[in-house]
């Protein structure tokens, strides 16, 4: 028996890193998945998946797209149990100063305004079906400040307090709103800023390592599942101990 067993999960950010191997797991475990992102990465994701998933082409920043993106979820599979906000951008590397206002627009864009537009379409089809289960992909660097990452750290504390609200605004229609909080993972993200190939890399966290997509994943899907049905408002740092 599956985990998350007749449920159907929306996946943002799934042609890559840990919304890739998020949709994979959240798929053996037993669920229809709707494998998103932005740059036809998702549809081999989709196509690994098989029968049980569908893909759809969608920028998270732009929400007429988010809506269609949930409407697709319910037209396919009839309805949307599970939402895994995850997509998201880190941005280049640069003091306050240095940051250009576009920049920073489109960290808000994509990380902020990505996970509200998600919420804001899937809430109605979830309250229709019962409940639900919320996951944002917010970051460690949204609990406590990153040198050179001013942007994308304030980004991802939105994230953690629109977590929060979220989760006090459902409480009681049964839709639970939890984010996981990502340290170092290897991933396209990581790959693309490290100076060097991850062996070579003196990770900053108690465990020295980075983090595998897959067990970003195991935490994703225990938000996901009914295992956690008392937990909502939660932001679970994942990340070697950093913010221990
Ligand atoms: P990744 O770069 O491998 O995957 C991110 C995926 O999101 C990509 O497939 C990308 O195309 C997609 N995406 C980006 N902007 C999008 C948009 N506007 N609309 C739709 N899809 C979009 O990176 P990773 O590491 O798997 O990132 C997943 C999440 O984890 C992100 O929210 C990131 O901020 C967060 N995170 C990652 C950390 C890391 O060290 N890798 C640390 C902390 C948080």
């Amino acid at each position: 028996m599956g985990r998350l067993d007749g449920k159907v999960a929306i996946v943002t950010g799934a042609g890559s890193g840990i919304g890739k191997a998020s949709a994979l797991l959240f798929a053996r475990e037993g669920a229809r998945v709707v494998c998103a992102d932005r740059n036809g990465s998702e549809k081999a994701t989709a196509a690994e998946i098989g029968a049980d998933a569908v893909a759809v082409q969608v920028d998270v920043a732009v929400g007429e797209q988010v809506a269609n993106l949930v409407d697709t979820a319910v037209r396919t599979f009839g309805k949307l149990d599970v939402l895994f906000n995850n997509a998201g951008i880190s941005g280049p590397s640069g003091l306050i100063h240095e940051l250009d206002e576009e920049i920073l627009d489109q960290l808000l864009a994509v990380n902020i305004k990505g996970v509200f537009f998600g919420i804001k379409y899937a809430v109605p089809r979830m309250l229709e079906n019962g409940g639900g289960s919320i996951i944002n992909t917010a970051s460690n660097a949204g609990m406590v400040g990153w040198k050179g990452k001013a942007g994308y750290s304030a980004a991802k504390g939105g994230v953690v307090l629109l977590t929060k609200s979220a989760a006090l605004d459902y409480a009681k229609s049964g839709i639970r709103v939890n984010a996981i909080c990502p340290g170092m993972t290897w991933t396209g993200m990581a790959e693309a800023q490290a100076p060097a190939p991850p062996q070579d890399i003196k990770v900053p966290n108690p465990m020295a390592r980075f983090g595998r997509p897959s067990e970003l994943a195991a935490a994703a899907l225990f938000l996901a599942s009914d295992e956690s049905s008392y937990m909502t408002g939660v932001a679970m740092p994942v990340d070697g101990g950093y913010v221990a």
